[in-house]
């Protein structure tokens, strides 16, 4: 295990907080749940029947774990209540009718969509946070909370980023040893607002779990006004502008652009192309000007690079969601539960 997601256990052990998994359905999952509250990575809350799910994994101890079955649960009437509260006036884009007619059409839908039913714990307060997407698209997994759960304070972005974990030995360019990359996963073509919020949100993940003090490069292929693609996607002044609005929202941050990547990650480049810039040469946070160039940079740093990716982690919820890839195992879980813990507040 890398020292990276060592620390980000340890962490978490410290604060006892509370994570619903509502996909009690996923063995990974009741697995990951049974060996996270053994080890008192977080307090878990799996939603589905107990007896089905005691039945479909007898070599699990569940003792620790809370088990809440929505079709039984007490609370499932204000958890309707509340969905119905919020949408209300929201219109289904399929449909092109109301999201839900009534409390009682809510309910029925909490009671089929466990995604959400967990998103409005964690709204009423009953979770600190939540995990999901063993068996859930991504779509489905963010909905709920975006529909619910709505951004921080100050942002109004959801989005994501990677922590890159360098391989052992020496980086020269990559002192610190792990760097963070958003948005690579969730905003497929951002405006200069949202890559702001990605900026202040995955500087957040740098420090919260990743461990470092962020430095952040906003990445183009032009360093300082050298590019120019006015005739094209306006990305240059996309992130010049970007940069200027999360310098403006984030006055104390390390922030910095736009840089080519050798600009903000060479000493001897940054100097030159970039000269005093206090992030030029020396970032550790990199943010993409679209889904395209995060995730093919991050695959890059990944295969030719031998970092160990982490994520995507979700930024910017007011209360922490994350999603988790098909093809996890009970161990990724695990970690994305510990990662979850650390971004409750
Ligand atoms: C995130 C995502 C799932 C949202 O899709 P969606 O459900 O169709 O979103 P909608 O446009 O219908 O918006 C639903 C609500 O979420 C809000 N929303 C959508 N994206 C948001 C974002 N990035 N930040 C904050 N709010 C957002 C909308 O404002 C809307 O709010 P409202 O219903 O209260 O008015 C979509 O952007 C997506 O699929 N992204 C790519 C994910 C992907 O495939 N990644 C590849 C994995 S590597």
């Amino acid at each position: 295990m890398s020292k990276v997601l060592e620390n980000i256990i340890s962490q978490a052990k410290k604060l006892n907080k509370k994570i619903v998994l509502p996909e009690g359905e996923d063995k990974r999952v009741v697995a990951a749940a049974a060996q996270s509250s053994a080890e008192k990575i977080a307090r878990i809350v799996l939603l589905g029947d107990r007896d089905e799910i005691i039945a479909a994994n007898p070599g699990q101890d569940l003792s620790a774990v809370e088990i809440v079955n929505p079709a039984t649960d007490p609370k499932a009437d204000e958890y309707a209540r509340m969905l119905y509260e919020l949408r209300k006036g929201k219109i289904n884009k399929k449909t092109g009718q109301p999201e839900y007619a009534d409390e009682q059409a809510a309910k029925a839908s909490i009671l089929k969509d466990y995604t959400m039913y967990a998103a409005l714990m964690l709204k009423a307060g009953d979770a600190d946070g939540l995990v999901s997407g063993a068996c859930h698209s991504t779509a489905n997994t963010l909905r709920p909370g975006l529909q619910v759960i709505k951004t921080a304070p100050g942002i109004n972005t959801v989005s994501s980023s990677f922590v890159l974990v360098a391989p052992e030995g020496e980086n020269k360019y990559n002192p610190d040893g792990v760097a963070v990359f958003g948005d690579c996963a969730i905003n497929i073509e951002p405006d200069a607002q949202q890559i702001a919020d990605i900026a202040i949100s995955s500087a957040e993940t740098a420090r919260v779990i990743a461990g470092i003090e962020p430095r952040v490069a906003m990445l183009s292929f032009s360093t300082k006004g050298s590019g120019n693609d006015d005739k094209y996607f306006k990305s240059v002044p996309k992130m010049q502008e970007a940069t200027a609005l999360a310098k403006k929202a984030a006055p104390d941050l390390a922030i910095d652009g736009e840089f080519q990547f050798d600009a903000a990650v060479a000493p001897e480049v940054g100097k030159i192309k970039a000269p005093g810039s206090p992030v030029a040469g020396n970032a550790n946070v990199f943010i993409f000007p679209n889904i395209n160039a995060g995730n093919i940079g991050y695959k890059i740093a990944q295969r030719f690079g031998g970092y160990m990716a982490l994520g995507p982690i979700c930024q910017g919820f007011a209360k922490p969601i994350n999603d988790l890839s098909r093809g996890c195992s009970a161990e990724d879980v695990r970690a994305v539960i510990a990662i979850t813990a650390l971004q409750a507040k």
